[in-house]
Order: C-alpha cells, then structure tokens, then sequence
C-alpha cells in the first residue's frame, strides 16, 4: 500500500497565514499540519508516498526532505496547476500503479490517527472507502448521503443546500478502482477534477464504497477560532520537557520549553509550548499557547493564542485569542499622542481595545 499526499494547491488563497506560505505548513502545537498526516501515514506501517506539489513546492520540500525523519521514503509529483483532487490522482497514475492507496489532504487533520481505517480497509478491500464527520457547515465540503442502512448512496460537492451534514473528510482509501473513475471524470462547475465526482461514479456502477463515522477533524479553513481550538486540543496532550533554560521561572503543568529557549522572571501556565530559540522574559504565557522558533516575548502577557516563528512581542499588556504571523512585530506607540500605528498585511484582522 502506498500513500498520496496532496501539498499542492496555488498558494494564492488570500487567508490571513495562507497568503504568503503553504497552507499544509499551517502549526499546530509548533508542528505544521502536514507533518501529524506524515506521522499518522508512518503509523499505520505505509512507507512509500508520493507527494503531490504545486507552487509551494520549495516550501513543502525544504520542510519534508526525503521524507526519512518520518521513516518514509519520499516521492515528490510536480503539479503543474491545482487543477483538483482528482487531477492530483491522475499525474500521480504512474507512480501509484496498481497499488492500494491511502489519499490524504495534507491540510486536514485527525485525531487518532488512520490505523483503524487503514487496517480495516486491507481486511475488507472494498473499491473506495470514505471517512465521514457531522460538521456545522457543510457547505464548505464534500457531502454524503446516505441510506437508511447506513449506505453511502449520493456525493456532492460544497452543496449550497446540503442533504446531510456529513462532511467527507480528506482521507480516503482506494484500489486502483479509481483510476477508471477518473479517466471518466469532466471538470466540475469550479473547473475542477473532483474526486467526491469520481466515487460517485464508483457508486454509479454499483462498486463497493465504505464509509466510516470519525469525531475529531480539523482542516485549514482559514478560520482563527479554528485553528486556536486545533492548537488547544494538541497541546491538552503534550508531554512536559525542559530542553532550554528557565531561571527566575515558573512553569506550572504541561510546559514544553525547546532546545535553545530561554525563559526569564516569567510565568508559563500550560498547556504551552515555547519553541526552540525563543525568549520570553518578565512576561506570562498562559494557557493553550504555542510560542513558535524563535520569537521574542518580553514585558508582555498572551494567553490561548499561537504565534508563529520570529515574532516579537514586546511591552504590550496582555494579548488573547490571537494568531500572530512570522516575523510580525508588536510593540506599544508612543505615549503621545495617542494613537495606534499599524502596519498590516492584506486580510489582517485587528481587535483594538482602548
Ligand atoms: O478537506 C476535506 C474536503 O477537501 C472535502 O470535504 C471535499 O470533498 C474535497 O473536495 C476537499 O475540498 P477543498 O476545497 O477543501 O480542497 P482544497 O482545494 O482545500 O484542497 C485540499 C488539499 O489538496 C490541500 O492541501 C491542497 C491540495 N490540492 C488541492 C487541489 C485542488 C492539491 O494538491 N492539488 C489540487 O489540484
């Protein structure tokens, strides 16, 4: 069995963090998103996976490698423009052969893993098998249907008046079943190859299609209350170490401070994660905090928000809730006059208090 991943995609959806970096490079608890997929696809005993990649590639490949730190052996499939899922599954027809695949989104993301759906599938071998999850918006999706035995019956892709809110998750299973599918498919309204049109075919022709129900999923949305809720839920399970230094401190509970991270006359209440090189003096961190490589927290407070590498934020008062972009400096105004000088990307959003 192999698997395909797909970090392709044009990189020019304009999202607050997406705008100028891959969106599968997304942290959570200080690890891209990408990488709990990598993790996940090593678990469950696959080895050889190919990479779908777009625009983004250099980033995805600087980050990734020849995949060995994962214990994978990566192959890299260059696509030329996103032109959909289905389109990933078809430059990636030689490199997969007859094989089983496992197809994962590299910007989604579950808990638990794929053992038991991996393990299943290669006892019970149906044609596709879908993963399923209840979600409040399924028009953002792919969407099932199904009967009242528990049957998938219908697909559709981001409805705009859905049938069910079972969203199809972005892991999918398949035999080489699919490849027919595809090689049938035309270009959806959005111009694209989808793979929810591919299974429908599948279903079409009466093959096996299996579903399984899942809770615990997340994906790149986008959306801030999402992705800090993602970033709380990783670190509610993080392991406490201390590879850095933390003098004149407290850290009080599940505290990750990096190889190479200072803490000074600070309070760090976990969960929480201080990345490698980062330095946070004379500040509190609170809970469900990531603090990324490199950056600098002084005189400040930040609580239940993630900032991202080489960030600084210094003599601030207190931060809450906040997604912080690299290299982004926050540092108080002049007393007078009082005013706020802002230097913002496209999309930021700013809440200001005063
Ligand atoms: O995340 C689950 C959803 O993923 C499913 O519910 C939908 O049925 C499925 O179509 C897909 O929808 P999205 O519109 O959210 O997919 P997105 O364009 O965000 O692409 C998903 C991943 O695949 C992302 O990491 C980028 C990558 N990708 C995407 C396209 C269109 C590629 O590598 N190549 C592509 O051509």
């Amino acid at each position: 069995m192999k698997a395909l991943v797909l970090a392709g995609g044009s990189g020019t959806r304009l999202r607050p963090i997406t705008h100028t970096s891959a969106k599968q490079l997304v942290p959570v608890a200080n690890k891209p998103v990408l990488f709990y997929g990598l993790e996940s696809i090593a678990a469950a005993g696959i080895r050889e996976i190919g990479i779908v990649v777009g625009d983004t590639h250099a980033e995805i490949e600087a980050a990734v490698g020849d995949g060995a730190a994962f214990g994978l052996e990566v192959t890299y499939l260059r696509q030329a423009a996103p032109l959909g899922l289905a389109h990933a599954v078809l430059i990636a027809r030689d490199y997969l052969g007859d094989d089983d695949f496992v197809m994962y989104l590299g910007d989604n993301f579950i808990v638990g893993g794929i053992n038991a759906i991996v393990s299943s599938f290669g006892r019970e071998r149906p044609d596709a098998q879908i993963m399923l999850t209840r979600v409040g918006d399924p028009r953002q999706f792919g969407v099932a249907e199904l009967d009242a035995d528990g049957r998938v019956t219908g697909l559709e892709e981001k409805p705009a008046q859905p049938k069910s809110d079972l969203a199809l998750v972005g892991v999918y299973l398949f035999t080489p079943a699919i490849h027919e599918a595809v090689a049938e498919l035309k270009p959806s309204w959005r111009g694209e190859l989808e793979i929810t049109d591919a299974i429908q075919w599948l279903i079409d022709e009466g093959r096996r299609v299996e579903s399984t129900a899942i809770t615990g999923y997340w994906k790149d949305t986008g959306n801030v209350a999402d992705m800090l809720e993602v970033n709380r839920l990783v670190l509610e399970s993080l392991e406490p170490r201390l590879l850095g230094t933390a003098e004149g401190s407290e850290l009080i509970g599940r505290v990750v401070v990096e190889e190479g991270a200072v803490v000074e006359g600070s309070r760090v209440v976990g969960p929480a994660i201080i990345g490698p090189g980062a330095r946070v003096r004379d500040s509190y961190v609170g809970p469900f905090t990531s603090i990324g490589a490199d950056c600098v927290i002084e005189h400040s407070e930040i609580e239940y928000s993630i900032v991202l590498p080489r960030a600084s934020i210094e003599g601030v008062g207190r931060i809450e809730s906040s997604l912080i972009g690299h290299d982004v400096e926050v540092t108080p105004a002049p007393t007078t006059p009082r005013a706020h000088r802002l230097v913002l990307g496209d999309h930021s959003k700013v809440q200001i208090s005063s």
